[in-house]
């Protein structure tokens, strides 16, 4: 059984995250979507809200091979966890890159039976970001359309009262 971890912060997670899990979902058995407990970043939701958000979005987005979990740690520890033998990333533009790269040689480095492996999303989420739809909700009070799933822009209206 082929399973891969997709690790992320997903606050919150956007419809490109979900494009990435669809690519993903098609190429293994099964998906772990790992939401990253990172203590040097003060998210907008909480860890636990955002499991429950990526656990939602999949399940809105139908596909049934993806689960949602929550890591603190080292990625390649939690892949080890769930017996992943693969890390998917998502790759949106070449400003992704020299991130992602540090990224792969360190894990590499950590442990090199793990395969990191990029998905590029669909050209309508290049420009997207957890960020962006953040920022558009809590300065715009409104939301980008086709950015997020249902279950997300729910949780952001009620959270800035939209
Ligand atoms: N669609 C939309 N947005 C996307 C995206 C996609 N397909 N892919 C990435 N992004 C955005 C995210 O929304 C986020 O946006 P923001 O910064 O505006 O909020 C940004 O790209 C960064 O993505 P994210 O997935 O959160 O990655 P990250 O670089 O913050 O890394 C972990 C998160 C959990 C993978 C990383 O912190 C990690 O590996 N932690 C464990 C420690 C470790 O093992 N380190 C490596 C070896 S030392």
């Amino acid at each position: 059984m082929k399973i891969a971890i997709y690790p992320g912060t997903f606050d919150p997670v956007t419809c490109g995250h979900l494009d990435i899990l669809r690519g993903a979902s098609k190429l293994f058995d099964r998906v772990v979507g790992a939401v990253g407990i990172n203590p040097g970043k003060v998210p907008l939701f909480p860890a636990e809200e955002r499991v429950t958000m990526l656990r939602e979005a999949a399940a809105e987005a139908g596909l049934v091979n993806v689960e949602a979990v929550a890591f603190a740690g080292l990625t390649v520890d939690c892949a080890r966890e769930w017996n992943a033998e693969y890390i998917v990333r998502g790759l949106r533009a070449v400003t992704d890159f020299e991130h992602e790269f540090s990224l792969l040689l360190a894990n590499e480095q950590l442990d090199n039976s793990i395969q990191t492996v990029f998905i590029m999303p669909s050209v309508n989420y290049l420009y997207l970001s957890s960020s962006v739809v953040r920022q558009a909700s809590e300065f715009g009070r409104r939301i980008i359309p086709g950015s997020v799933p249902t279950c997300v822009e729910e949780r952001l209206r009620e959270k800035f009262g939209f």
